[in-house]
């Protein structure tokens, strides 16, 4: 039996404007998912602990299995598509059975369909002696998150294969910094978001006020380059009170709610250094940087959201 685990991710600074080529700061955070997995006689069977999908059976290369209700085959899918990735690579197929847990929320924006990707895929890699090295393994699953999302930023995968601190910019091939020492607490809406839906949300503001958004993007990479250097400073002061400015200009773009707007006011109110949406936002998750975990854990909790203690992690996927 073979254990594959990879985590989650946050974003520090920049998403949104990401997507239009300005750097974003993610990093790794240890929420990780945990894939067991085993060969087999024949067929294939996934258990999940805590998907949102049931224990599924498939024929190798098949696609029948249990009739599963069409919003849960998504997670199946990121799965199935992994194995299918690994048997394009290995011709000789064995049954398989994959026990798959996760710690991290389910569309919460910290990158679960990532960590279930890269977990599944090294897990495969490591059962067959494949050997493929992690920038493969990034790879092979930004393959399958653009197949089953149609599109998706290599940012997730790659954080989670490799760990730390990732700086996104377009033009430039991804690069894993220094994994700083930062104290974050997250907090849950308990509510999933639509990526796919905002992104198209921010396209339409950005079509008619294009000057006026660029120029906020604008801003969003100067906090990213600024925010870079605090972290390698660790000056928590100025980076809490980067990731406020970001996170006025996310409200600014319509991606906050009611919901993520009490959470970051009630990490702020606790004492936290800073605080703002992770991710896409309109839903999922929010970070807040903080010396006192409890207390902001706490005040988050109290105001209706699901605190996360987190660190942020140097370890990309692990296997054992
Ligand atoms: O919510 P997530 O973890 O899917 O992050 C979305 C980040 C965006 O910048 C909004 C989109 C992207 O692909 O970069």
């Amino acid at each position: 039996m073979v254990k594959a685990t990879a985590p989650g991710k946050i974003y520090l600074y920049g998403e949104h404007s990401v997507v239009y080529g300005y750097p974003a700061l993610a990093c790794a955070i240890n929420k990780r998912t945990i894939v067991e997995a085993q060969k087999k006689n024949e067929g294939i069977t996934i258990l999940p602990k805590n998907l949102s999908f049931e224990s599924v059976k498939f024929k190798i290369g098949g696609e029948e299995g249990n009739e599963i209700p069409e919003k849960q085959i998504k997670k199946l899918d990121y799965i199935r598509k992994s194995i299918k990735k690994i048997f394009e690579i290995k011709s000789e197929k064995t049954g398989l059975k994959l026990k798959i847990r996760t710690e991290l929320p389910i569309g919460g924006g910290l990158g679960s369909s990532a960590s279930v990707t890269v977990a599944t895929i090294s897990a495969l890699n490591e059962l067959y002696g494949l050997n493929l090295p992690r920038k493969k393994i990034s790879k092979l699953a930004y393959e399958v998150e653009k197949e089953v999302q149609g599109s998706a930023s290599p940012c997730d995968t790659f954080t989670s294969t490799m760990g730390g601190l990732t700086r996104v910019e377009k033009g430039k091939s991804l690069e894993k910094k220094k994994t700083p020492k930062l104290p974050i607490v997250i907090g849950y809406t308990q509510e999933s978001s639509n990526t796919k839906q905002l992104v198209e949300q921010v396209k339409q503001l950005k079509e008619e006020y294009p000057e006026i958004i660029n120029n906020l993007f604008t801003s969003i990479g100067e906090i990213t380059k600024r925010g870079q250097k605090e972290v390698q400073n660790r000056d928590l002061e100025k980076i809490g009170e980067l990731m406020n400015i970001n996170q006025g200009i996310l409200d600014s773009i319509k991606i906050n709610n009611l919901k993520l707007s009490k959470l970051i006011y009630a990490a702020r109110e606790s004492g936290a250094y800073g605080s703002k949406i992770t991710g896409a936002g309109g839903g999922g998750c929010i970070i807040a940087l903080t010396d006192n975990k409890e207390k902001t854990a706490n005040s988050i909790k109290v105001f209706g959201g699901e605190p996360i203690k987190t660190q942020i992690t140097n370890q990309g996927v692990t296997i054992e």
